[in-house]
């Protein structure tokens, strides 16, 4: 398995050109099947999440393409299965989309069930309500979801779980209620882009989805969808990724393609603890000059802070000199880098899902575990501020969703390698 090392100590300072979305080329990816000609996704991420979805559609039949310059074709002419294999899915929640769009595309699908991972449990009950609902037939055996629905229908549904609205479970219920007979109404729908996008696609698609971004989304089912070209929205969580590291190295940088409006509240926080943040044309910069003030953040559903930047921003945090709390209420249990920049110096207190942190004068570099893809991110960040060598291991996690980050990092001036596995 591949490590990073980083020699910590280097201001960033440099241009970086942020990437398509993860969040949203994945469901964007598994709705191109629902069409009846093949889509063009431009520019798609080169990331090993976009791989797995790919060599999914392809264990379904359907026929993908990749051009040199990242553009994926996605033939849906070709699919001719709707079994989804648990060897893929194990790899990725999001292959969970496949669900919707099979239901949607052919009424019938048989998924691997995708499982819990280590930022915490991760249901699918409001997936399963959502579509129970548009009619399916829904039972889990030997580990699948078996699904099966002879008509959809459209239905009014209300999404809101323990943890706020969903993400995925929206998503999933809009890929199937496109082909539904009548009209569904979302209540408590996700707001976040990644479902605007998605939506988008969907509509150029042929699709009539109404209220993409709000808390209600109105459907009205269609027969038939046709191919379309599409570029997904900038990554707002690979930009935050790099706005914080900006801010820990005390560096300078510009943001190529970000979009600031889907980054409100991650700038707010960011000017609250002395940042500055300047939206520009088509670019966000961000400059920090030294002295931070501690601050707190709560994790919520879009528009709030997004629960994919909580570990960076502890890092942050971490360097920062006083007190700030970090309460974390999309997913509970999503502390596992704690431990891990504790090794690094910091000083934290974990208190059920908030952390006291303690911010420090400095870190200093030690062997580190990358446990996910977002504590991977946060491990990189103090490994940059911190004195002498930081090996982190298991950088496979960051692989999946952060195109190129060692070579966009050292072009930011960066001292940082990827040590490959033998
Ligand atoms: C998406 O996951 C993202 N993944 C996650 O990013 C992100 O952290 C999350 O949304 C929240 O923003 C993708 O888009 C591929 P949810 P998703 O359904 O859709 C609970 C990353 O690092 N819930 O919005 O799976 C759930 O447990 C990843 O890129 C239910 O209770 O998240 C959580 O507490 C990690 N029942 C909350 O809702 C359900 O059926 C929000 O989850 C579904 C979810």
């Amino acid at each position: 398995m591949d490590k990073f090392m980083i020699w910590g100590g280097e201001r960033l300072h440099g241009e970086v050109e942020i990437s398509a979305c993860k969040n949203a080329v994945l469901p964007v990816l598994a709705a191109a099947l629902l069409a009846e000609t093949p889509s063009v996704i431009k520019k798609a991420p080169w990331l090993k999440d976009v791989d797995t979805m790919l060599l999914i559609l392809q264990a379904l039949g359907v026929t993908t393409k990749r051009s040199f310059e990242g553009d994926v074709t996605i033939d849906p002419t070709t699919l001719k299965s709707w079994e989804a294999p648990y060897e893929l899915i194990r790899k990725m929640r999001s292959s969970i989309y496949v669900l919707g769009a099979l239901l949607g595309k052919l009424g019938k699908a048989v998924v691997s069930l995708p499982g819990g991972c280590v930022i915490g449990p991760r249901p699918i009950d409001l997936h399963i309500k959502g579509l129970t609902q548009l009619g399916a037939a829904i039972e889990k055996r030997h580990g699948y979801l078996i699904a099966e629905a002879k008509q959809l229908r459209g239905a009014r549904i209300f999404l809101g779980g323990p943890f706020g609205s969903s993400v995925g479970a929206t998503i999933d219920i809009m890929l199937a209620a496109v082909k539904a007979e009548g009209v569904t109404v979302i209540e408590s729908a996700a707001c976040e882009p990644d479902v605007a996008d998605v939506a988008l696609f969907l509509n150029k698609m042929g699709a009539k989805i109404t209220g993409a971004g709000t808390p209600t989304l109105t459907i009205e089912g269609t027969k038939e969808l046709h191919g379309t070209e599409h570029t997904v929205i900038p990554d707002r969580i690979e930009a935050g990724t790099y706005m914080i590291a900006a801010a820990a190295t005390d560096g300078d940088i510009a943001l190529l393609g970000a979009e600031p409006r889907h980054l409100e509240a991650v700038i707010a926080k960011l000017r609250e603890a002395g940042v500055e943040v300047f939206e520009e044309e088509g670019k966000i910069r961000v400059r920090s000059t030294g002295t931070k003030r501690p601050t707190d953040v709560t994790t919520l559903s879009y528009p709030g802070f997004p629960t994919d930047l909580q570990a960076q921003f502890m890092a942050l945090m971490s360097i920062t000199s006083g007190v700030s709390r970090i309460v974390e209420k999309i997913y509970p249990d999503r502390f596992m880098h704690v431990g891990e920049l504790g090794r690094l110096g910091a000083d934290m207190t974990m208190d059920s899902n908030s952390a006291l942190v303690r911010g420090v004068p400095s870190l200093s570099g030690a062997p580190v575990m990358a446990s996910d893809l977002r504590a991977s991110a946060a491990l990189i960040i103090a490994g940059l501020v911190a004195e002498g060598e930081t090996l982190i291991h298991r950088v496979y996690h960051i692989d999946r969703g952060y195109v190129d980050i060692e070579n966009k990092l050292a072009n930011l001036g960066a001292k940082i390698r990827r040590v490959k596995a033998n």
